[in-house]
């Protein structure tokens, strides 16, 4: 079930039903293509992660959708204009058949948008029921034993925890009271939650990252992770920096601009939603680079992100990143990137990985924080006790080794010192 049927969703249920009829393949999906290998690499073992893990498979999937919108799967995508008119056309029935449920809707949350396809209620915990109630509609009419959510749905305003978000009490009490400070994703992660359903955040606004829904998570056995699919420009970031850190290179500064034209870059060209988006972009870097630690390599690191919309360009975003490195003696150089991507391909086969992690999850009896899937997101939810991982390679291991961990297989550590003595 997903909140919001715009360019990352319909990129998403498009490509799994072109996907599973055998018209395209299943690129980007570590779920679908991975392998993981267990073992001493001498053994030469390495299966596909989908045949070492009992994921679902793509035939088990059934997908239901919240909007503000009225249009169906086909006229959606039709609308994102990510895949081409003539590959929609060839699962157009399926697409035509996902015709979005009211939504929970608030404008004070998300500026730019206005649609009619929207629930009324006395209060937000009535709306919560009304969201359980077509989860429990969708469950039986599709005969499903099992239902994960993902919030899709644009960016929400910038907002941080209050004594509402402490504990269940003071969120349902706010929720009642109707308070500025329960957001409409909230309100469907808290019903979510309360189906004991596994939730994912795509977005990067605040929605099931605070302690009332940390502990609600736990206590109806519901594995949650998020925030803000890592794609585009943050992956690039991601990748480069730790391969800087890790050779001592220092960074006196990171400018990165980026020119979008779909409905997203719209969103986000609303300050209030660019500084949530903009707090979720710049952390990467403090965490991985630890200037802590490398003073002299990263104290003054100047870090700039802006985003502009920019309709011609539609989907395919263009980002420039301009990176000043320091090297030996002091000496200045640059690295220049230039990344013609394309947004919602490339989050789409992520969020058909958290649906099918996450589904593993759950039946694997994990629940709360799901720090393993930190790989996908931009501002991984973590124990707070710790700092986010951020090193894309780090969460990989992370992630591998969590599978291992779940088949009982020994951990890799990458020591190797046995083929030596
Ligand atoms: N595409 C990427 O690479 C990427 C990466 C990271 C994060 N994201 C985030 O994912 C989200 C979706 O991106 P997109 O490109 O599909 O945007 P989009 O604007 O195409 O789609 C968002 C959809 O959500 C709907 N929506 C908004 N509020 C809703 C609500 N309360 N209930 C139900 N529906 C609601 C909108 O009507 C719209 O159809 C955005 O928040 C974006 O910032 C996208």
């Amino acid at each position: 079930m997903l909140v919001g049927m715009g360019a990352v969703s319909t990129t998403f249920i498009a490509g799994t039903l072109l996907i599973k009829k055998g018209l395209a393949p299943p690129i980007g999906s570590l779920a679908e293509m991975g392998t993981v290998r267990l073992g001493k690499r001498t053994e030469g073992r390495s299966p596909l992660i989908k045949d070492f893990v009992p994921l679902a498979g793509l035939d088990d999937l059934v997908f239901g959708a919240w909007d503000i919108f009225e249009d169906n799967g086909f006229e959606a995508a039709t609308t994102a204009g990510v895949i081409e008119p003539a590959l929609l056309e060839q699962i157009r029935p399926e697409l035509e058949a996902i015709k979005p449920w009211p939504a929970v809707f608030d404008q004070r949350y998300v500026k730019r948008l206005m649609g009619t396809n929207i629930k009324t209620g006395a209060n937000k915990l009535e709306l919560a029921e009304q969201i359980r109630d077509d989860m429990r509609r969708f469950k039986e009419t599709n005969q499903l034993d099992r239902l994960v959510m993902i919030w899709c749905g644009s960016t929400e305003i910038f907002l941080t925890p209050s004594d509402a978000h402490q504990s269940i009490e003071a969120f349902e009490a706010a929720m009642k009271a109707n308070a500025h400070e329960i957001s409409s994703s909230m309100v469907y992660a808290y019903a979510a939650l309360k189906e004991g359903i596994p939730y994912a955040n795509a977005a990067p606004n605040l929605s099931a990252d605070f302690p009332a829904l940390d502990q609600l998570a736990i206590d109806n056995g519901s594995p949650v992770c998020g925030k803000d699919l890592k794609t585009g420009q943050t992956l690039i970031k991601t990748i480069i920096a730790p391969g800087l850190k890790a050779r001592l290179i220092g960074v006196s500064g990171w400018y990165s601009t980026n020119i979008l034209g779909n409905r997203d870059g719209e969103v986000l060209d609303d300050p209030e939603s660019f500084k949530t988006k903009e707090e979720s972009k710049k952390s990467v870097l403090d965490y991985i680079l630890q200037p802590d630690l490398y003073p002299t390599l990263y104290k003054d690191l100047c870090h700039v992100v802006r985003i502009n919309y920019y309709p011609p360009r539609g989907d395919n975003k263009e980002g420039w990143d301009n990176i000043d490195l320091v090297g030996w003696l002091g000496y200045p150089m640059q690295l220049k990137i230039n990344f013609l991507c394309r947004d919602s391909i490339l989050a789409a086969p992520i969020v058909l990985d958290l649906v099918l992690f996450l589904d593993l999850a759950k039946r694997a009896g994990m629940s709360g924080i799901q720090e393993w899937l930190s790989f996908y997101f931009k501002s991984p939810v973590h124990a707070p006790d710790v700092y986010p991982e951020h090193d894309l390679f780090i969460q990989l291991m992370k992630l591998k080794n969590t599978l291992r961990f779940m088949r009982g297989e020994e951990l890799i550590t990458h020591l190797g010192l046995e083929y030596y003595d």
